[in-house]
């Protein structure tokens, strides 16, 4: 579903991003379930886009401004940020559930002309596995910074997960590292004093199988308690503005931000 949104968004008359990849990987039933998903949150496509296009902008500010050189995409799925955006000397590092790897690994082995090697994929289950041993054990180095991709995976797991995750990243990398994550609102995850749509939206994606399970109105304190000194959070509707150049009050988006969070101030300050 998240490869046909990046497929329909690289075809905008101006793209905000290009991937040349998402078209193959979404295959007829990825349209199909966006489709579907279209019909419940009609900005989903455009707040996908944002989303896609702003963390791959904090690659490029992450690597030129503070001259990281390795790039963790945590929960990668079918990210392709690794072919997309190559930068020399810089590593990126895939860590997702085995199950997940193996099969997007096995896709991407039948596209042709992708650079399968432009990534080390390290397998992890987050449950049982702590993600930093395992990506020490693939050649990352922890003394070293990095910038810490976590998109699209937080309000899906358990606030205890969260909390578990957040605390090995803050605790376990380089204090030079950046994480960045997306999140959505306390009442969307709670499924509490929703409207409609947004009662349908929650659902369907639930139907999906992985329903959502933690939301946020303020990452703040959680990040403080894991470690983390260091914190901003950036609104949809201010990286629409940006973006895009307008604000349009019925794009709803209410409930989604993208957090950045670090152990200690970037020493280039922060846009
Ligand atoms: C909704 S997908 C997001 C994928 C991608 N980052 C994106 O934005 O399109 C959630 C990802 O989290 C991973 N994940 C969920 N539970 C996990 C676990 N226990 N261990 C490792 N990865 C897990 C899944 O394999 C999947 O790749």
């Amino acid at each position: 579903m998240v490869c046909a949104y990046r497929a329909r968004a690289s075809q905008w008359p101006t793209p905000l991003f290009v991937d040349p990849w998402a078209e193959t990987l979404a295959g007829a039933d990825g349209h199909e379930i966006a489709k579907r998903l279209d019909q419940r949150f009609p900005p989903m496509e455009i707040w996908l886009a944002l989303r896609v296009a702003y963390l791959d902008q904090l690659v490029g500010l992450a690597v030129d401004r503070l001259s990281i050189r390795q790039v963790v995409i945590l929960g990668a799925g079918y990210d392709t940020r690794a072919a997309r955006l190559p930068r020399a000397g810089v590593r990126f590092f895939e860590v997702d559930h085995p199950a997940t790897q193996e099969s997007k690994r096995e896709r991407l082995g039948r596209l042709a002309g992708y650079p399968i090697e432009a990534a080390t994929y390290v397998a992890c289950n987050f449950e049982r596995e702590d993600p930093i041993e395992r990506l020490m054990a693939s050649g990352f180095e922890a003394s070293e910074p990095a910038l810490v991709i976590w998109e699209g995976v937080v309000p899906y797991l358990t606030e205890a997960a969260v909390r578990a995750t957040a605390t090995r990243l803050a605790t376990g990398l380089d204090p030079r590292s950046l994480v960045a994550f997306d999140f959505v609102g306390k009442k969307l995850a709670a499924g509490q004093n929703l409207s409609a749509a947004d009662q349908q939206t929650r659902e369907y994606v639930g139907e999906l199988g992985e329903p959502i399970r933690y939301g946020t109105d303020d990452p703040l304190p959680l990040l403080y308690e894991c470690g983390f000194r260091w914190v901003r959070s950036l609104d949809f509707n201010e990286l629409a503005l940006e973006m895009l150049g307008d604000y349009q009050r019925d794009r709803q988006f209410r409930f989604q931000h993208i957090a950045l969070a670090a152990a200690k101030t970037p020493v280039a300050g922060w846009p």
